[in-house]
């Protein structure tokens, strides 16, 4: 490990001073009150929370106390930027669009299974950077569903696509400097029916071209570039035949990719997907993780997303010997506390400044030096 320059050590020093001195104060404070509640801490209400949690449980771990749980990401380029896109993990709602609670078609009982409980706004909101969609042909449109023997039908559909997207490109527009990535499953045979789509969402001027997707495993550009030029929408299909008729990147030649459902949340082993390069392989330079169970329990994903959760990106971190830049999951807000956040944290800590955690990282400092950080 590097050791830290003279300047560094400096304020390495200056930053322990003030964590022991925060440290004295949180002992000498009572029980944490109402609204600045930190992670773990007991709470009545999320009122009782400070910014970025909720009050919830994880009965499924035998947690039945209520604490302040994490729901919101950090995004990382905000403590370090400019480096290239792929080497950052962004956190990704499988089935992004298959909300609990969302309305059913008018006179049809929805029959589904559901993956996620906030709208794709709040998602964004909460640090969320890459959606998982399924596109069908359907009712003259192109619509997000669930599959049922390969199409859509009233009773496994949710809405038209053009909805979710009129959100992202709000969101976009109102976060210049944000980026996402879309991960189409593809059933749509509609000639020129995404292109046509993303141009009615508005989603065409944030398009980053495929011709200046890097296709030999190089890095991409970073992350200052893509906002300059407001390439900062990434889109990726499943259906080859785009690439070459929409412009829509097909999805396999720019990114690895584990299996989804039961295998990936299976320990100790990360095979991956049918459609993808080996994930070691060296001439693709993104690693899609997919880590949720293939039959999606609401109760059961704060089990998942704890500790089990870092073992399996550990795994799949020796299988690729890259960090995931995806990280993709079922009920992203259920966790026994830190959950997918604080996963998504060590990671990027890791990638990016050698440190435990994001928030250990230091904008400028060497690699691997890093601020003394509490456990949470
Ligand atoms: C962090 O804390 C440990 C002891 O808790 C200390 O040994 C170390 O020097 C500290 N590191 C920095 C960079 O301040
Ligand atoms: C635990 O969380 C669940 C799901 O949010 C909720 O329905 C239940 O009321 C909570 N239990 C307690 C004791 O807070
Ligand atoms: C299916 O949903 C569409 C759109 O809401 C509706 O117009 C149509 O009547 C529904 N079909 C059936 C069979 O319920």
């Amino acid at each position: 490990m590097l050791t830290c320059s003279a300047d560094f050590r400096g304020l390495c020093r200056a930053s322990t001073i003030l964590y022991l001195s925060l440290l004295l104060i949180s002992v000498l404070a009572t029980a944490c009150s109402k609204r600045n509640c930190k992670v773990l801490e007991a709470c009545a209400s999320t009122t009782d929370c400070g910014p970025g949690l909720y009050c919830g449980n994880c009965t499924a771990l035998g947690k039945t106390r209520p604490v302040c749980t994490r729901d919101q990401a950090i995004i990382p380029t905000s403590i370090i930027n400019g480096l290239p896109f792929n080497k950052y993990t962004w956190l990704v709602t499988h089935n992004s669009f298959s909300i609990v609670g969302a309305p059913p078609l008018p006179g049809v009982q929805r029959v589904t299974v559901y993956n996620q409980e906030d709208t794709v706004t709040k998602q964004l909101r909460n640090g969320v950077r890459g959606l998982m969609l399924d596109m069908y042909d359907f009712e003259n449109d192109i619509w997000l569903c669930h599959s049922f023997q390969g199409h859509c039908y009233n009773f496994t559909a949710f809405q038209p696509a053009i909805n979710t997207l009129y959100e992202v490109e709000a969101f976009l527009r109102w976060n210049p400097t944000e980026i996402v990535t879309i991960i189409i499953e593809d059933y749509v045979h509609t000639p020129k029916g995404l292109a046509t789509l993303f141009t009615k969402a508005g989603l065409d001027k944030y398009w980053f071209p495929v011709a200046k997707m890097p296709r030999k495993g190089e890095d991409w550009p970073t992350v200052t570039e893509m906002v300059q030029d407001n390439h900062r929408l990434l889109v990726f299909t499943s259906d080859a035949s785009k690439e070459a008729q929409e412009g829509v990147a097909y999805q396999w030649k720019y990114m690895v990719e584990n299996k989804p459902g039961d295998p990936g949340v299976k320990p100790g082993s990360c095979p991956k997907r049918k459609e993808s390069k080996a994930l070691n392989s060296k001439s693709a330079s993104l690693f899609f993780q997919n880590y949720f169970a293939s039959y999606p329990v609401e109760a059961e994903a704060c089990k998942e997303h704890s500790a089990a959760l870092g073992a399996m990106v550990g795994t799949c971190y020796k299988a690729a010997g890259v960090m995931p830049n995806f990280l993709a999951v079922n009920f992203y807000l259920r966790s026994d506390g830190g959950g997918v956040f604080d996963a998504v944290d060590r990671m990027n800590g890791a990638t990016l400044c050698g440190c435990s955690t994001i928030t250990a990282c230091q904008a400028g400092a060497p690699f691997g030096c890093c601020k003394n950080v509490s456990a949470h």
